[in-house]
């Protein structure tokens, strides 16, 4: 059976932005690396013996349509405070950093023949996108793209995305322009277009309730959750700080940003439940955690003592933590 795994190194790494690093990553035999579809991520694991990192970046390929297939991965890496697995990457991946890379996973897989495709980054989002822009490009769909960040100087590709889609692309900036209508921007849509969306969960979330508030069929709104993070069974509850006050976590919304949206100081890096920065202190729970983390055991769960904020939930109401 052929290994989920390849021997990969860094040919090269470019700043995109002052958090965002572009790295590109090739077989370390040099030999051809296998194809990847428009939206398909790959898993990096790194960080010396035992790999003590894994994480998950899309794959976004050339930066220009009609460019020829590229003899490396290019991926974007942005880097989170206090992060752990991408502060790691932007301090120690040079040329020649040698790594394990899987082979292309496609969870976000973009249909054919759509009569409109709608494409909508948040952030660093913007990685999966791109690739699928260039891709409805070279097939000539009809397609646009709105790409969302707090300001265009932090926001990856804006050039090479407007050379690509022309009037085709609107950049929406939150810290000029507030927080775009989406309920709007889904109405402008021609009929039985498909919307892609790929950013942090209250984006998801927000567009995902825009559809269903206009009467768009759920399966016209697409996203990529690469995390354990949202079942679609999740009720919403309220978390409990120590100073009394009572954060409400939505039934799509995980608990980090759900405090990050209060402005509450909170620690995380992967967001997926790998890397155990989220950790946090519970304190009580009216109901039974859940936890969907890979890092600690089955003993370390059933002890309940602590929970990764970042993907955990509970099936009670009321959630007290130690922040
Ligand atoms: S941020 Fe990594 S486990 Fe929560």
């Amino acid at each position: 059976m052929q290994d989920k795994y390849l021997d990969a190194v860094i040919l090269a790494r470019r700043t995109l932005t002052k958090r965002i690093t572009e790295f590109l990553i090739a077989a370390a035999d040099g030999q051809p690396l296998p194809m990847a579809e428009a939206g398909s991520h790959i898993e990096l694991r790194f960080g010396g013996a035992g790999d003590r990192f894994l994480r998950h970046y899309s794959l976004i390929g050339p930066l220009a349509a009609g460019a020829p297939r590229e003899a490396f991965w290019r991926v974007a890496v942005r880097r989170e405070d206090r992060a752990r697995g991408s502060a790691f990457i932007h301090r120690t991946f040079q040329p020649g950093t040698r790594l394990r890379v899987s082979r292309p996973i496609n969870a976000f897989r973009l249909s054919r023949r759509q009569p409109h495709t709608l494409l909508v980054a948040g952030g660093i989002g913007i990685t999966p996108i791109f690739a699928m822009a260039r891709s409805l490009l070279t097939r000539q769909e009809a397609f646009s793209v709105l790409y969302v960040g707090v300001e265009q100087a932090q926001m990856a590709y804006v050039g090479e995305l407007a050379a690509m889609c022309g009037p085709g692309l609107a950049v929406f900036e939150t810290g000029r322009q507030g927080m775009p209508d989406l309920k709007a921007v889904l109405s402008a849509q021609p009929a039985d277009a498909t919307a892609y969306v790929c950013g942090p969960s209250g984006m998801i979330d927000g567009l995902i309730g825009a559809g269903a508030a206009i009467g768009w069929a759920p399966e016209r709104i697409r996203f990529e959750v690469f995390n354990a993070a949202h079942r679609p069974e999740d009720q919403a509850f309220e978390v409990r700080l120590k100073d009394g006050r009572a954060i409400p976590i939505g039934a799509g919304t995980t608990i980090l940003d759900a405090l990050e949206g209060a402005g509450v100081e909170t620690y995380a890096d992967c967001r997926r439940g790998e890397c155990g920065l989220c950790t946090t202190a519970v304190l009580g729970c009216d109901g039974a955690l859940d936890h969907r983390d890979r890092v600690y055991s089955a003993q370390d769960h059933a002890r309940n003592r602590q929970m990764t904020i970042c993907c955990s939930r509970i099936t009670g109401r009321l959630l007290e933590l130690d922040l």
